[in-house]
């Protein structure tokens, strides 16, 4: 199993090399990733290329039996690069260029960056094409990040307008698919056509601004495309000479890009995982499901390639983890699927715009109480990999997330209280709670897999998706839909049809009347879960064939129905109404479980003790993860074995502090 470290040895003096490799070594790492951001090294002036330090650090590394992954250095287009071409910059929506000083400075489409792309690119792929000791390659790095998921500069204007036109075919189509009637918008030319940029009507979200919500849904596609297209033109040039496989560092939750799209011409998912940001601390859930969505992309293992290993922050510092929780983390991932951790980074660098971010060393380079909790990870690990490495996360349930949802619903929320991934998280959340493992995936999956299907919102429909869904039904599967489903087609305009638009047939009912909830207000709802309350949504719903499962006693809905269960084929349509608090939607969501046969990993859940069913070649196991900063005691079926002590485990299950069990 590859665990490793992201190494900077360009950020050290050449007599440490060989020091910080030994160091590895002892800390049981085989893996390092090296110079994604060190453009200006490899290439310092146009067309001369300079790898000779890169040769040496490898070499060092190899020494000490430590392979690399190399990134490709174009999150940073150096100063040469970017004076001899200035129209690479990335422009806002306010027409001004995002300049030079940090990084990620370039537009994805900009021809002229292409050309110097391909130029690095294929320089370093053919240098290192045979290299025994490169095992990887990472593109760019993170895609998107810093605000740089869209450019609205006139490479991309004019691009945009040769997206439309392969997607529409005509201005005709266009105008009719994006409703430009409205406002008098009607486009007579291909070239009249706009990016999002600054206008008149400002709303909460500066990325609405009034705009068509048609054209605004299709510029987030093209950027997210644009991305897409960009990474291709780097893996197509690895590929032309290289074989070592070909990754991209994604980042977990992020929302810009179609991660389902990204993911396709990559070799292996990989993401950077950093649970406690100074400004925003991710609950252990979150975590769960983003290293979730990272396997559903490919429906395959992954790597964490920035693992956080120390406190971080760029201007002030988050919280420093907490003795065995580094481990703990490292755990996580491996127990949803990673097959390789990679720490970021070796050891904090005492200039440049990250000298907060702490590693598993401190600016000293003196090994401490961080390097040995991963010393000792990388040890046990070793010594499981034979259980662990490559073994599969067996879940019955999937949650279906979809981008071109996410958009829609961001531009537009229904509700200043409704967003779309926090609904998604509050289900898989619900999941997490019943000890039910989980597979986030993309709506083009294999369903058919799954005892049950959950799609919050789902609001944008096609055709074809219908039917996918309808044929998923009828043969016994279990499909679980929300308020605001179907309210709109595919190009984001709302339908004509009574909700819940193209799935009515699927859910035997008819949304008669909503109440979208504002200024504190709740409403009470009652029923299989129950006493719950809605503090979002209300759908008022007219079963047609549907059972009801609970209705609302608030005071203009008293008795409506609320939630509804329809039978379909062999299978089963839920249709929830309203949101619900997180205990009687965890409720609701172990009933649905049950009657669809989805039976939990363990029984007795308890709080901040997550357990993940695994299984690799034909044998089962369970991992046991404490987050908690006290022990716990778990029951469990008599006749498991745990890994790491190869103690037999009788009826319960001690778990320290952050601690994790392995049972086979
Ligand atoms: C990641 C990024 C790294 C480093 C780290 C700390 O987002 O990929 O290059 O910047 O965060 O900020």
């Amino acid at each position: 199993m590859y665990f490793g470290a992201d190494y900077y040895p360009e950020h050290w003096p050449r007599e440490r090399w060989e020091q910080d490799a030994r160091l590895m070594a002892e800390a049981n790492l085989n893996v390092v990733r090296m110079a994604e951001f060190a453009w200006s090294k490899l290439e310092p002036e146009e067309g001369t290329y300079d790898f000779s330090w890169l040769d040496e650090a490898i070499a060092v590394l190899a020494e000490q039996g430590i392979k690399t992954v190399l990134g490709t250095p174009t999150a940073t287009p150096p100063k040469w690069l970017m004076d001899k071409c200035p129209d690479i910059y990335m422009k806002d929506r306010f027409g001004r260029v995002r300049g030079f000083g940090s990084r990620r400075h370039y537009c994805y489409n900009n021809p002229n960056y292409h050309r110097y792309t391909k130029g690095i690119v294929a320089a370093m792929a053919e240098h290192y094409k045979d290299h025994p000791h490169v095992v990887g390659w990472q593109i760019d790095n993170e895609f998107g990040c810093q605000d740089t998921g869209q450019c609205y500069c006139e490479v991309c204007r004019g691009e945009f307008v040769r997206w439309l036109q392969g997607k529409y075919g005509s201005l005709e189509a266009l105008n009719k698919a994006w409703g430009t009637v409205f406002w008098s918008q009607i486009y007579t030319e291909w070239d009249q056509i706009i990016l999002p940029t600054y206008t008149v009507c400002e709303d909460s979200d500066p990325r609405f601004h009034g705009h068509n919500p048609g054209l605004l849904l299709d510029f987030f596609r093209f950027s997210s495309d644009s991305i897409v297209g960009y990474q291709k033109l780097q893996v197509d040039e690895i590929r032309g000479v290289a074989n070592q496989p070909i990754t991209h560092n994604l980042m977990g939750h992020f929302p810009e890009i179609d991660y389902f799209k990204l993911g396709q011409d990559l070799d292996f998912v990989s993401w950077d995982n950093y649970p406690a940001m100074p400004f925003h601390k991710s609950s252990y859930q979150s975590v769960a499901m983003a290293h979730d969505l990272m396997r559903g992309i490919k429906n395959q293992n992954f790597w964490v390639m920035e693992e956080q290993s120390g406190p971080c922050g760029w201007s002030v510092l988050g919280d420093t983890p907490a003795p065995g929780q580094i481990r703990l983390w490292t755990y996580q991932a491996v127990a949803h699927g990673a097959d390789a951790i990679v720490y970021f980074r070796w050891r904090a660098c005492s200039f440049g715009a990250e000298e907060y971010w702490y590693g598993i060393l401190d600016h000293d380079g003196v090994p401490r109480r961080r390097y040995r909790e991963i010393q000792q990870t990388g040890q046990e690990l070793a010594q499981a990999a034979q259980v662990l490495e490559g073994a599969k996360v067996l879940a019955d349930v999937a949650i279906v997330k979809s981008y071109d949802n996410l958009w829609s619903h961001r531009f537009q929320p229904h509700n200043a209280k409704f967003d779309y991934a926090a609904l998604l998280y509050s289900y898989y959340n619900t999941f997490m709670a019943n000890n039910i493992n989980t597979d986030v995936v993309s709506i083009d999956a294999d369903l058919g897999k799954y005892k049950l299907v959950v799609m919050p919102a789902f609001n944008l429909m096609r055709e074809d998706i219908r039917i996918k869904l309808e044929k998923y039904v009828a043969a016994g599967g279990n499909l679980v839909l929300t308020y605001r489903s179907g309210t709109r087609d595919w190009n984001n305009s709302m339908t004509t049809e009574t909700l819940p638009g193209p799935f009515g047939h699927l859910a035997g009912v008819e949304v008669e009347e909503f109440d979208s909830l504002n200024h504190g207000r709740t409403v009470p709802v009652t029923g299989v879960m129950g006493e719950g309350k809605a503090a979002v949504w209300c759908d008022l719903l007219n079963p047609q064939g549907a059972q009801v499962l609970a209705t609302y006693a608030g005071q203009f809905n008293q008795g409506q129905a609320a939630i509804t269960v329809n039978d379909f084929g062999h299978g089963k349509v839920y249709y929830v109404g309203c949101d619900l608090d997180d205990d009687s939607l965890t409720a609701l969501m172990r009933e649905i479980a049950k009657a669809a046969t989805v039976q939990p990993v363990l029984p007795d859940p308890q709080i901040g003790v997550e357990v993940v069913k695994k299984e690799k070649g034909g044998k089962e196991f369970l991992v046991l993860l404490n987050h908690n900063s006290n022990p716990v005691t778990v029951p469990v079926p008599r006749g498991y074995t745990e890994v790491l002590s190869g103690e037999q485990v009788e009826d319960v299950c001690q778990l320290e502090p952050f601690g994790v069990a392995i049972l086979t």
